[in-house]
Parts: structure tokens; C-alpha cells; sequence
């Protein structure tokens, strides 16, 4: 097995073994931001959401997929994880809603899509591109199954500019976040593991150049709540 495969393994493993408690940590960690988050990112989705075939790429247990369902009424989407578990508890969701006949839940890895070239009229990932084991792969998959002129957005954590609030940020992302998570998951490597890959991630400029190599123009980046995330859009060549 190649290094990024049992490192995606892991990352599965890892999802998989804290996706009951995903949605609940989410939003007390978050102090009930990502819900506002994931409504801008939806957004920006703008004329793809207007008919649209969405792929909600690393869709977790759903949320963003339901934003985006909520922002566009006529929009259809696909989620697409590699983790059952994530998954089981997406579709679950999804059917408490009442919106499996416009969301549909489908296994799928991200570094290997099943869907052919220009699928989508828009693709999403939140909070997922951090995790891919291989970054430049997970884009240019993204930019194949895009529609030329589809639009991209990507959700992804940031570090502050601003010296105090990136000195707040650190202390609750390296200390409080890890021991919170570990006590209600009991996973404390899950919740190491996500200020650990914050701080290994690409800047905002540096995504920003990913992105466009993957093949995408237009490259826009939106900080969000004193820069502690941000919204990557750009659109497909
Ligand atoms: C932090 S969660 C984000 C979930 C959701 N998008 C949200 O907004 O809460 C990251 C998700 O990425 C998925 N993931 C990571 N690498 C993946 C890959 N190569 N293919 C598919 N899903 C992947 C994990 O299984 C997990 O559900």
C-alpha cells in the first residue's frame, strides 16, 4: 500500500470512529459559527445553485449538503464521502429533513471520483481538502468533474492575521479544543489531529495557486470571523 493510501485509510478510520459525535462538537466547538459558514459557502455557489448539479465533495454527515438544498431550491446534490459512518448518519439526516429527493448520499473518494469528466455545475468541500492525502490530486479531481464555467467553493480553516486574535486562536485550537473533543469522543488524536493539520495546511495565497493549477480561474478567498476560515471560489476554465 502507498503512502497516500494508508494515510487515507487512516483519515477514514479516524472520521469513522467519531462520527456520532461529529455534529455535536462541531457546532459547541465552533460555538455555533460553522452553521453560519456553511450557509456563506452554499452562496456562493450563485447560478449553479439555480438548477445545478452539485457534488458536496468530503460531505461528512450532510450539513453542507442540507445548506445548499436550502440556498437553492431547485439545486440537486450528491454528497460524496469515503467514510460509511459519516454516511450512515448523512442519509439519516437527510431523510429527517425531507430532502432525500434532492440529496443524494453516494460513497465516493475524493482522489478517485466516480463521475465522468464535467458531471457538475458546482462542487464543494468543506472542511474536506485538509484532510485529502494528496491536496494537488483531490483538486484536480475536483476540476475534472467540474462543467466548464461550474463554480468551485472550498470551506477550509485559516490562521488569523491579526497577532492577538491568531495568540487566542492558538491557545483554544492546541489546548481547549483538544481536551473538549477528547473527553466527549474519546478521541483525543482526532481532535490533536485537527489543529495539527490547520497549522501544516497552505495559506490562503498558496491554496489560492493550487487551486488555479488544477485548472480553475477567477480564484477568489473571503476570510470569515476574524480570519479564522475563509471561502476559496473560483470557476472551471
Ligand atoms: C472534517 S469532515 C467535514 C465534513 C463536512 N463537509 C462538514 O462540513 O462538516 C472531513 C470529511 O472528509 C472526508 N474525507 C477525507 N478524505 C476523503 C477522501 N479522500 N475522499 C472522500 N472523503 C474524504 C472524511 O471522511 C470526513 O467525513
Amino acid at each position: 500500500m502507498s503512502t497516500t493510501q494508508s494515510r487515507a485509510r487512516a483519515v477514514e478510520a479516524m472520521f469513522s470512529s467519531i462520527a456520532r459525535w461529529y455534529d455535536f462538537l462541531n457546532h459547541v466547538l465552533s460555538l455555533g459559527l460553522d452553521i453560519t459558514w456553511r450557509k456563506k459557502a452554499a452562496a456562493r455557489l450563485g447560478p449553479a445553485l439555480r438548477g445545478g448539479k452539485i457534488l458536496d465533495l468530503a460531505c461528512g454527515t450532510g450539513d453542507l449538503s442540507i445548506a445548499i438544498a436550502r440556498a437553492g431550491q431547485t439545486a440537486v446534490i450528491t454528497g460524496g464521502d469515503f467514510s460509511d459512518a459519516m454516511l450512515a448518519i448523512a442519509r439519516a439526516k437527510v431523510a429527517r429533513h425531507k430532502l432525500d429527493q434532492r440529496i443524494t448520499m453516494e460513497k465516493a473518494d475524493a482522489l478517485n471520483l466516480p463521475y465522468p469528466d464535467g458531471a457538475f455545475d458546482g462542487v464543494t468541500c468543506a472542511f474536506g481538502v485538509r484532510n485529502f492525502a494528496d491536496l494537488d490530486l483531490g483538486l484536480a479531481q475536483m476540476a475534472r468533474v467540474t462543467k466548464p464555467g461550474g463554480r468551485l467553493v472550498i470551506l477550509e480553516f485559516t490562521t488569523p492575521s491579526n497577532r492577538l486574535a491568531a495568540a487566542l486562536y492558538r491557545f483554544y485550537f492546541t489546548r481547549i479544543l483538544p481536551l473538549l473533543g477528547g473527553l466527549v469522543s474519546g478521541n483525543r488524536g482526532a481532535y490533536q489531529y485537527l489543529p495539527d493539520t490547520v497549522y501544516a495546511f497552505p495559506s490562503p495565497p498558496e491554496l489560492a495557486r493550487r487551486v488555479e493549477r488544477a485548472g480553475f480561474d477567477d480564484v477568489e478567498f473571503t476570510p470569515l470571523t476574524f480570519g479564522i476560515c475563509g471561502i476559496h471560489s473560483a470557476v472551471k476554465k
